[in-house]
């Protein structure tokens, strides 16, 4: 299963999560500090993160992140991030 790391100002939480998954489902998992306003919807950008290793391991900008104005191109939806292998993850807390 693909491994998922977060680091934040809190430290590190790390999980295995199904391929398929999104990365708001392995914050959840692991207790990572994500948030999720708008109940993962993709409206509210509270989920938003930077992915600092294996982007190539998630599915590519959906059409919603194209919306809410993401300014770089590592930065991502957590929820709308489905995750198909190894990735790590900058959390702003
Ligand atoms: S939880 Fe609101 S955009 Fe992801």
């Amino acid at each position: 299963m693909p491994k998922v790391t977060f680091t934040h100002s809190s430290g590190q939480d790390e999980t295995e999560i199904e391929e398929g998954k999104t990365l708001l489902d392995a914050a959840q998992k692991c207790g990572a500090p994500m948030e999720f306003a708008c109940g993962g919807n993709g409206f509210c950008t509270t989920c938003k993160c930077k992915v600092k290793k294996g982007a190539e391991n998630l599915e590519p900008r959906t059409d919603r992140e194209e919306c809410m104005g993401l300014d770089e191109d590592d930065e991502r939806l957590g929820c709308q991030a489905v995750v198909h292998g190894d990735v790590e993850v900058e959390l702003d807390d």
